[in-house]
C-alpha cells in the first residue's frame, strides 16, 4: 500500500540487521520514505542496496552513526535537518550486548551508552524537528522486568554483568519514553515503547561455546525479524496506534509493564542524569 498524497518519512537506527531491517523492508513497502542509519558503511550501503531491490520505488537514504559516539549523534541530527528539515517517524532500535565490560571515549558503559544515551540524544536533538502527529517508537525488551537503575553505579563498574547491564538499559528505554510520552502531549505527538519478543538476530552473545550451542539450539523456537518487526511497524503505521502515547507493547497489543517502569521519581532522576551525562538540555517546547 503506498499512500497517495504524503509519503511519511521515517528514520530507523540499527537498520543494518535484524529487527530494523526487517521494519525498514517492511515500512518501505508500505510507501514509507525512509533514513537508514547505520554505524558500519559497508552493511548501511548493503542494506540501502537490498530494500531498494526488495521494494520497486522505495526512496530510502542510507546515514551513518555509531551512537556510542555523541559527536556522531549529533552530526546525524544536523544532517537529518539540514536535508530533510523534519522528520514523521524516529524509531530508535539500535541496541547492542557487550559480552565484556567497555566504556565510551566519554567513560560511559557501552551498553548504557547506546541502548539508552543513544535513544536519548538523538530524539533530544530532532525534538524540535518532529512535528505535530509525529511518532516515536522506542525499542526495548521484556528484560526491563529484570532490570534495575545501578544510581551509584551505573557503569556496574567491578559488579558487571551482559544480562544486568542490558536489562537496566532496557528498563531505562521504559522510563525514557514513559517521561517523553507526558512532554509530546503538548506537542500532539506520540512516544511509545515495545518488546518485539525473542527474535533470531545478531544481538545474542555467542562468546562463551555453551552459550553458541544454546543459541544455535533455541534459534528454531525463535520469531523471525520480521515476526519482530511487526509491532515497531504497526506502531510507525497503522492510524490505530497513532491515537496511543506512553504505551508499553508486545505483539501489537498494549500490555502493562514491570510496576517499576512506572515509577516518574525514578524516571525524572534518570532524565536529569541522562541531559547531565550527554551534556544536553532538553529543548524547553
Ligand atoms: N532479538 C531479540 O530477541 C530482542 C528482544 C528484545 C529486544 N530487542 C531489541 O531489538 C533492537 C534491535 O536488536 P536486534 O535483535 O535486531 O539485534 P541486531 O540484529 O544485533 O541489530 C542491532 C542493530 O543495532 C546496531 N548497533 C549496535 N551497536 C551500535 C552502535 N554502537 N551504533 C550504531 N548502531 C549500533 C547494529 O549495527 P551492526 O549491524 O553494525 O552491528 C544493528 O543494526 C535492540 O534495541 C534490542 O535491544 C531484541
Amino acid at each position: 500500500m503506498v499512500r497517495a498524497a504524503t509519503r511519511p518519512l521515517t528514520l530507523i537506527t540499527g537498520a543494518t540487521s535484524g529487527i530494523g531491517r526487517a521494519a525498514a523492508g517492511m515500512l518501505a513497502a508500505r510507501g514509507h520514505r525512509l533514513i537508514l542509519v547505520g554505524r558500519d558503511p559497508v552493511r548501511t550501503e548493503l542494506t540501502f542496496r537490498q530494500i531498494e531491490a526488495q521494494v520497486p520505488g522505495a526512496q530510502t537514504h542510507a546515514l551513518r552513526c555509531d551512537f556510542s559516539k555523541p559527536k556522531e549523534i549529533h552530526d546525524l541530527a544536523k544532517e537529518v535537518v539540514r536535508l530533510f528539515g523534519g522528520l514523521d517517524v524516529l524509531v530508535n532500535n539500535a541496541g547492542v550486548v557487550c559480552p565484556e565490560y567497555s566504556e565510551t571515549a566519554g567513560g560511559v558503559e557501552t551498553t548504557f551508552a547506546v541502548n539508552h544515551l543513544g535513544y536519548f540524544l538523538l530524539t533530544g536533538l530532532l525534538w524540535d524537528a518532529l512535528p505535530p502527529g509525529a511518532r516515536v517508537v522506542n525499542v526495548a525488551s521484556k528484560a526491563h522486568m529484570h532490570g534495575q537503575i545501578h544510581w551509584d553505579n551505573l557503569n556496574l563498574r567491578g559488579d558487571y554483568g551482559y544480562y544486568k547491564a542490558y536489562a537496566q538499559s532496557k528498563l531505562a528505554n521504559l522510563h525514557f519514553t514513559f517521561s517523553l510520552s507526558e512532554r509530546a502531549l503538548s506537542k500532539n505527538m506520540t512516544v511509545n515503547v515495545l518488546h518485539p519478543g525473542v527474535v533470531a538476530t545478531n544481538i545474542w552473545p555467542r562468546h562463551k561455546p555453551l552459550l553458541r550451542r544454546v543459541i544455535d539450539f533455541a534459534k528454531p523456537w525463535m520469531s523471525t525479524p520480521e515476526q519482530g518487526a511487526r509491532t515497531v511497524v504497526y506502531l510507525a503505521d497503522d492510524p490505530q496506534a497513532g491515537r496511543l502515547n506512553g504505551e508499553y507493547l508486545e505483539h501489537c497489543k498494549v500490555v502493562v509493564p514491570a510496576s517499576k517502569a512506572r515509577d516518574a521519581q525514578a524516571a525524572q532522576r534518570l532524565w536529569a542524569l541522562s541531559e547531565h551525562l550527554c551534556d544536553f538540555a532538553w529543548p524547553s517546547s
